[in-house]
């Protein structure tokens, strides 16, 4: 087997990365939104939909959901880049990064954004811990298409995101991602098995 260089395999693994979705969550009347790459389908039975997403430990959002189990996902169209800079380039443990953007409470008390492709509001089922991210798996309670109400224009994905950001952002980008990288590295081994409470309730 040929050795690949760390950044060769790195690059060839974002090849894997997914759309770039919004996920927002909820606690105690605390509204938030953040940005992410890493989520997925994780059912292919349409009567369980089902889809996966992998967020650090360091942001705002992972404890929101790692205590009510709820969040929604949203597909974003390929022209949401100031939403996109707004959620996911701050956090917001000090800021309502939510405040000005359109949005509603939906079925399960979790802000649905009006501006995106389509959102799924999820109930977490079952958590993995990856040492420095949980993996959320998440039941799909609800759907919608955003304010359109239909399918407009074409779902944000990561390669897009990273070639046409303006170019002013991509020094910050680039000082985020090495940031969150030593932070994976660092703890990416210290894997510890997780019962997600929600199951031991049931
Ligand atoms: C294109 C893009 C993809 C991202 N993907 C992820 C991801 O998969 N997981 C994650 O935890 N953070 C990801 N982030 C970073 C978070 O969105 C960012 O740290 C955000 O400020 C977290 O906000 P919060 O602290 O308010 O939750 C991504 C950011 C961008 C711009």
């Amino acid at each position: 087997m040929p050795i690949l260089q760390p950044d060769t395999v790195y690059q060839l693994l974002r090849n894997i990365t997914s759309p770039v979705v919004a996920i927002t969550s909820e606690r105690d009347g605390k509204r938030n939104g953040m940005i992410s790459d890493s989520a997925v389908r994780a059912s292919i039975a349409p009567t369980v939909p089902r889809l996966s997403v992998y967020i650090h430990k360091f942001n705002f959002s992972h404890d929101l959901i790692f205590e009510t189990g709820r969040f929604v996902l949203h597909l974003l169209r390929d022209d949401q880049f100031e939403l996109i800079h707004r959620l996911g380039f701050a956090s917001g443990r000090a800021s309502d990064k939510l405040a000005g953007v359109p949005h509603r409470l939906g079925e399960l008390g979790v802000p649905v954004l009006d501006d995106c492709y389509a959102h799924f509001e999820c109930r977490v089922v079952n958590v993995m811990d990856v040492g420095s991210s949980t993996c959320f798996l998440g039941d799909v309670v609800a759907v919608g298409y955003g304010a359109a109400r239909g399918p407009q224009g074409a779902v944000m994905t990561a390669a897009y995101f990273r070639a046409h950001m303006p170019a002013t952002w991509r020094a910050q980008y680039e000082r985020l991602l090495e940031a969150a990288q030593a932070y994976a590295a660092e703890r990416a081994r210290d894997i510890r098995p997780v019962i997600w409470r929600g199951l031991e309730r049931s």
